[in-house]
Protein backbone atom coordinates (compact mmCIF):
# COMPACT_ATOMS: atom_id res chain seq x y z
CA UNK A 1 0.00 0.00 0.00
CA UNK A 2 1.31 3.44 -1.20
CA UNK A 3 -0.77 5.17 1.82
CA UNK A 4 1.80 4.20 4.67
CA UNK A 5 0.96 7.32 6.77
CA UNK A 6 -2.03 6.72 9.43
CA UNK A 7 -5.20 8.67 9.32
CA UNK A 8 -7.00 9.85 12.24
CA UNK A 9 -10.26 10.16 12.16
CA UNK A 10 -12.63 11.80 14.90
CA UNK A 11 -16.27 10.89 14.66
CA UNK A 12 -18.54 13.62 16.04
CA UNK A 13 -21.15 11.70 16.96
CA UNK A 14 -19.93 11.08 20.34
CA UNK A 15 -18.98 14.69 20.59
CA UNK A 16 -21.31 17.18 22.95
CA UNK A 17 -23.19 18.76 19.85
CA UNK A 18 -23.91 21.90 22.09
CA UNK A 19 -20.05 22.44 21.81
CA UNK A 20 -18.92 21.32 18.84
CA UNK A 21 -16.68 24.14 17.53
CA UNK A 22 -14.68 23.82 20.54
CA UNK A 23 -14.47 19.86 20.34
CA UNK A 24 -13.39 19.42 16.66
CA UNK A 25 -10.60 22.28 17.45
CA UNK A 26 -9.71 19.99 20.21
CA UNK A 27 -9.63 16.97 18.22
CA UNK A 28 -7.65 19.09 15.40
CA UNK A 29 -5.02 20.51 18.09
CA UNK A 30 -4.66 16.68 19.02
CA UNK A 31 -3.80 15.50 15.41
CA UNK A 32 -6.51 15.28 13.87
CA UNK A 33 -5.96 14.46 10.19
CA UNK A 34 -9.80 14.25 9.22
CA UNK A 35 -13.69 14.72 10.96
CA UNK A 36 -15.64 12.04 10.31
CA UNK A 37 -19.59 12.94 9.94
CA UNK A 38 -22.42 10.22 10.72
CA UNK A 39 -25.33 11.23 8.39
CA UNK A 40 -28.51 8.43 9.64
CA UNK A 41 -31.77 9.10 8.09
CA UNK A 42 -33.86 6.58 10.47
CA UNK A 43 -34.28 3.99 7.45
CA UNK A 44 -31.05 2.62 6.47
CA UNK A 45 -29.91 2.43 9.80
CA UNK A 46 -32.54 2.56 13.53
CA UNK A 47 -31.16 6.33 13.99
CA UNK A 48 -31.56 9.80 13.24
CA UNK A 49 -28.17 12.05 13.41
CA UNK A 50 -27.65 15.29 11.17
CA UNK A 51 -27.58 16.99 7.78
CA UNK A 52 -25.87 18.98 5.25
CA UNK A 53 -26.95 22.09 7.37
CA UNK A 54 -24.65 20.51 10.49
CA UNK A 55 -21.66 19.82 7.98
CA UNK A 56 -21.65 23.83 6.99
CA UNK A 57 -21.60 25.10 10.24
CA UNK A 58 -18.38 22.68 10.76
CA UNK A 59 -16.61 23.54 7.54
CA UNK A 60 -16.55 27.35 9.00
CA UNK A 61 -14.56 26.14 12.30
CA UNK A 62 -12.14 23.56 10.72
CA UNK A 63 -10.19 23.41 7.26
CA UNK A 64 -9.64 19.31 7.72
CA UNK A 65 -11.37 17.16 5.40
CA UNK A 66 -14.67 15.95 6.19
CA UNK A 67 -14.86 12.51 5.88
CA UNK A 68 -18.91 12.02 5.13
CA UNK A 69 -20.67 8.54 5.92
CA UNK A 70 -24.00 8.68 4.58
CA UNK A 71 -26.37 5.98 6.09
CA UNK A 72 -29.23 6.60 4.25
CA UNK A 73 -31.74 4.45 2.19
CA UNK A 74 -31.40 7.29 -0.81
CA UNK A 75 -27.68 8.96 -0.85
CA UNK A 76 -28.00 9.47 -4.52
CA UNK A 77 -29.97 12.45 -3.99
CA UNK A 78 -28.08 14.38 -1.30
CA UNK A 79 -24.89 14.10 -3.28
CA UNK A 80 -24.79 18.00 -4.34
CA UNK A 81 -26.35 19.11 -0.73
CA UNK A 82 -23.30 17.63 0.99
CA UNK A 83 -21.25 19.36 -1.69
CA UNK A 84 -22.33 22.32 -1.36
CA UNK A 85 -22.28 22.28 2.76
CA UNK A 86 -18.33 21.22 2.50
CA UNK A 87 -18.11 17.80 2.40
CA UNK A 88 -14.80 16.77 0.90
CA UNK A 89 -15.19 13.01 0.90
CA UNK A 90 -18.86 10.83 1.07
CA UNK A 91 -18.34 7.44 1.08
CA UNK A 92 -21.72 5.40 0.59
CA UNK A 93 -23.17 1.55 1.59
CA UNK A 94 -22.81 -0.84 -0.74
CA UNK A 95 -26.14 -2.22 0.81
CA UNK A 96 -27.74 0.82 0.04
CA UNK A 97 -26.94 2.08 -3.50
CA UNK A 98 -28.56 0.06 -6.33
CA UNK A 99 -26.20 1.62 -8.96
CA UNK A 100 -22.88 2.06 -6.98
CA UNK A 101 -21.07 2.62 -9.66
CA UNK A 102 -23.09 5.52 -10.97
CA UNK A 103 -23.35 7.25 -7.48
CA UNK A 104 -19.41 7.07 -7.22
CA UNK A 105 -18.98 8.56 -10.75
CA UNK A 106 -21.28 11.18 -9.65
CA UNK A 107 -19.26 11.77 -6.54
CA UNK A 108 -16.09 12.30 -8.21
CA UNK A 109 -17.87 14.46 -10.53
CA UNK A 110 -18.73 16.28 -8.43
CA UNK A 111 -15.42 17.06 -7.30
CA UNK A 112 -15.30 15.01 -3.57
CA UNK A 113 -13.05 12.00 -2.72
CA UNK A 114 -15.67 8.50 -3.43
CA UNK A 115 -15.54 5.88 -0.76
CA UNK A 116 -17.44 2.66 -0.19
CA UNK A 117 -18.54 0.73 3.20
CA UNK A 118 -19.76 -2.41 3.97
CA UNK A 119 -21.73 -3.91 6.75
CA UNK A 120 -20.39 -6.31 9.31
CA UNK A 121 -22.79 -9.00 7.43
CA UNK A 122 -21.29 -7.89 3.82
CA UNK A 123 -18.39 -10.09 2.00
CA UNK A 124 -15.38 -8.68 1.79
CA UNK A 125 -16.17 -10.26 -2.02
CA UNK A 126 -18.66 -7.30 -2.68
CA UNK A 127 -15.84 -4.81 -3.42
CA UNK A 128 -14.44 -6.55 -6.20
CA UNK A 129 -15.99 -4.78 -9.34
CA UNK A 130 -15.88 -1.14 -7.16
CA UNK A 131 -12.58 -1.13 -5.96
CA UNK A 132 -10.77 0.35 -8.62
CA UNK A 133 -13.10 3.30 -8.74
CA UNK A 134 -13.40 4.69 -5.40
CA UNK A 135 -9.89 6.06 -3.18
CA UNK A 136 -11.53 4.40 0.33
CA UNK A 137 -12.98 1.40 1.48
CA UNK A 138 -15.22 1.73 5.11
CA UNK A 139 -14.89 -1.21 6.76
CA UNK A 140 -18.11 -1.20 9.79
CA UNK A 141 -16.95 -2.87 12.60
CA UNK A 142 -20.05 -2.39 14.31
CA UNK A 143 -23.19 -2.37 12.74
CA UNK A 144 -23.80 0.84 12.04
CA UNK A 145 -26.38 3.73 13.81
CA UNK A 146 -24.47 3.98 17.00
CA UNK A 147 -21.63 5.35 18.52
CA UNK A 148 -20.03 3.38 21.62
CA UNK A 149 -20.72 -0.46 20.31
CA UNK A 150 -18.24 -3.16 21.39
CA UNK A 151 -15.80 -4.15 18.27
CA UNK A 152 -16.83 -6.94 16.27
CA UNK A 153 -13.25 -8.86 16.46
CA UNK A 154 -14.41 -11.16 13.43
CA UNK A 155 -13.92 -8.19 10.76
CA UNK A 156 -9.57 -8.33 11.45
CA UNK A 157 -9.83 -10.94 8.47
CA UNK A 158 -12.26 -8.53 6.49
CA UNK A 159 -9.72 -5.56 6.51
CA UNK A 160 -6.73 -8.29 5.50
CA UNK A 161 -8.79 -9.33 2.81
CA UNK A 162 -9.53 -6.05 1.61
CA UNK A 163 -5.81 -5.33 1.98
CA UNK A 164 -4.79 -8.19 -0.09
CA UNK A 165 -7.48 -7.39 -2.83
CA UNK A 166 -6.36 -3.32 -3.11
CA UNK A 167 -2.71 -4.64 -3.13
CA UNK A 168 -3.41 -5.75 -7.02
CA UNK A 169 -6.99 -3.66 -8.11
CA UNK A 170 -6.19 -0.62 -6.33
CA UNK A 171 -2.99 -0.10 -4.18
CA UNK A 172 -3.57 3.58 -3.26
CA UNK A 173 -6.19 3.01 -1.42
CA UNK A 174 -7.24 3.82 2.11
CA UNK A 175 -8.88 1.36 4.52
CA UNK A 176 -10.74 3.12 7.11
CA UNK A 177 -11.88 1.32 9.94
CA UNK A 178 -15.53 2.19 11.92
CA UNK A 179 -16.76 1.03 15.21
CA UNK A 180 -15.15 0.27 18.42
CA UNK A 181 -11.64 1.48 17.64
CA UNK A 182 -9.73 2.32 20.60
CA UNK A 183 -5.97 2.24 21.88
CA UNK A 184 -6.54 -1.37 22.71
CA UNK A 185 -7.11 -2.59 19.27
CA UNK A 186 -5.47 -0.03 16.87
CA UNK A 187 -2.25 -1.31 16.30
CA UNK A 188 -3.42 -4.98 15.59
CA UNK A 189 -6.13 -3.16 13.06
CA UNK A 190 -2.54 -1.26 11.25
CA UNK A 191 -1.08 -4.79 11.10
CA UNK A 192 -3.87 -6.57 9.68
CA UNK A 193 -3.43 -3.47 6.82
CA UNK A 194 -5.63 -1.02 7.32
CA UNK A 195 -4.30 2.69 7.82
CA UNK A 196 -7.48 5.34 8.61
CA UNK A 197 -9.09 4.91 11.87
CA UNK A 198 -12.63 6.59 12.75
CA UNK A 199 -13.27 6.81 16.66
CA UNK A 200 -15.75 7.95 18.72
CA UNK A 201 -16.04 7.09 21.98
CA UNK A 202 -12.45 6.62 22.63
CA UNK A 203 -11.86 9.91 21.35
CA UNK A 204 -15.06 12.66 22.24
CA UNK A 205 -15.74 10.42 25.22
CA UNK A 206 -12.87 11.34 26.82
CA UNK A 207 -12.09 14.24 28.93
CA UNK A 208 -8.72 15.27 27.60
CA UNK A 209 -10.02 15.12 23.55
CA UNK A 210 -6.27 16.50 21.89
CA UNK A 211 -4.66 13.78 24.30
CA UNK A 212 -7.23 10.94 23.28
CA UNK A 213 -5.87 11.59 19.38
CA UNK A 214 -2.42 11.46 20.15
CA UNK A 215 -2.99 8.56 22.79
CA UNK A 216 -4.39 6.52 19.51
CA UNK A 217 -1.58 7.29 17.36
CA UNK A 218 1.27 6.48 20.59
CA UNK A 219 -0.61 2.89 20.88
CA UNK A 220 0.04 2.14 17.24
CA UNK A 221 3.71 3.04 17.71
CA UNK A 222 4.07 0.90 21.20
C1 LIG B 1 -21.60 4.09 13.67
C2 LIG B 1 -20.83 5.22 13.06
C3 LIG B 1 -19.50 5.45 13.65
C4 LIG B 1 -19.51 5.81 15.10
C5 LIG B 1 -18.26 5.21 15.68
O1 LIG B 1 -22.71 3.86 12.93
O2 LIG B 1 -20.64 4.98 11.68
O3 LIG B 1 -18.74 6.39 12.90
O4 LIG B 1 -19.53 7.18 15.38
O5 LIG B 1 -18.27 5.42 17.04
P1 LIG B 1 -17.35 4.59 18.03
O6 LIG B 1 -15.93 4.88 17.67
O7 LIG B 1 -17.74 5.11 19.35
O8 LIG B 1 -17.67 3.13 17.85
ZN1 LIG C 1 -19.22 6.32 10.60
Amino acid sequence: MKNSEIIIVPSILSADFADLGTQIKLAEKGGADWIHVDVMDGNFVPNISIGPPVVKSIRRVTKLPLDTHLMVADADSYLEAFKEAGSNRLTVHVEACKHLNRTVERIKELGMSAGVTLNPATPAESLKEILSYVDLVLVMTVNPGFGGQKFIKSMVHKIREIHDMAASLNPDIYIEVDGGVDETNIASLVKAGANAFVAGNAIFGKKDIAGAVKGLRRAIKN
